[in-house]
């Protein structure tokens, strides 16, 4: 079946407080949803990339890639699982959806390829990208800045993107996740409340999402490195 990647890019950016939201940024060289596109597009498993853009974005057309053949936009929604449910609802049923945050522009092709392993195994009905714990975790008094008690970082991973699910399953979770009014932050928790067995897949920790001003030179550094 086709493997379709899938783009949630309609955020606005609020914690990276920039004058436009943060994938139209410039990092060596190009936007970093531009950046964020081509490592997907240049991957020969990937067969169309779906972005979802915010309804009055103003930037998308300006871009380069901007009428590519291999490009589709769809509008985005209010949170991000709307966004990757309204592009999902283009995909057909027996396809894999492969979804990845616009603002992750570091992701390179040996991740995709150990990610796309997943298709072949027949105890996990998909997976993610992810990176063990490695600070030691606290859990706060709740709401407060002191500590109730040392959590134990065994067994406990960072979900990154991609995520990578068969798209008549992922959309039925994630319809179904949000009708519930459950927290959905990732395709993953969708997919794990719908009950399905979800593969962790040791990623490259270079794969960061853009969150915050900081944020740009280290990814910017991590870019210069992959050429
Ligand atoms: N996203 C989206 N639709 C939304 C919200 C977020 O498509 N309604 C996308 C963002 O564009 C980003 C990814 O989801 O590529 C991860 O979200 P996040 O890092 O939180 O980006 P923003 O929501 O833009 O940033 P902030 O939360 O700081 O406002
Ligand atoms: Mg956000």
């Amino acid at each position: 079946p086709a493997i379709y990647a899938v783009i949630p890019a309609a955020g606005i950016g609020t914690r990276m407080q920039a004058d436009r939201p943060k994938q139209y940024l410039t990092l060596a060289g190009k936007t970093i949803l531009e950046h964020t596109l081509n490592a997907l597009a240049s991957h020969a498993a990937i067969s169309e990339v779906i972005v979802a853009l915010h309804p009055d974005d103003p930037y998308f057309t300006d871009l380069p890639v901007a009428g590519s053949p291999w490009l589709t936009t769809v509008t985005g929604g209010n949170e991000r699982a709307d966004s990757v449910l309204n592009a999902l609802r283009a995909l057909s049923d027996d396809s894999w959806a492969l979804v990845h945050d616009a603002a992750r522009p570091c992701l390179d092709h040996e991740d995709i390829d150990r990610l796309l392993t997943v298709t072949d195994r027949d105890d996990v009905a998909g997976g993610i990208l992810a990176t063990p714990v490695r600070d030691t975790m606290k859990r706060a008094h709740a709401g407060q800045a002191t500590v109730a008690h040392t959590e134990s970082r065994d067994d406990l991973w960072h979900a990154l993107t991609p995520q990578l699910f068969p798209t008549g399953l992922l959309r039925q979770a994630l319809t179904d996740g949000l009708a519930a009014g459950q927290p959905i932050t990732d395709e993953a928790s969708a997919m794990e409340l719908a009950g399905f067995e979800v593969a962790l897949i040791d990623a490259n920790p270079a794969n960061i999402k853009i969150t915050r001003p900081a944020d740009l030179p280290l990814a910017a550094f991590y870019l210069q490195q992959q050429t």
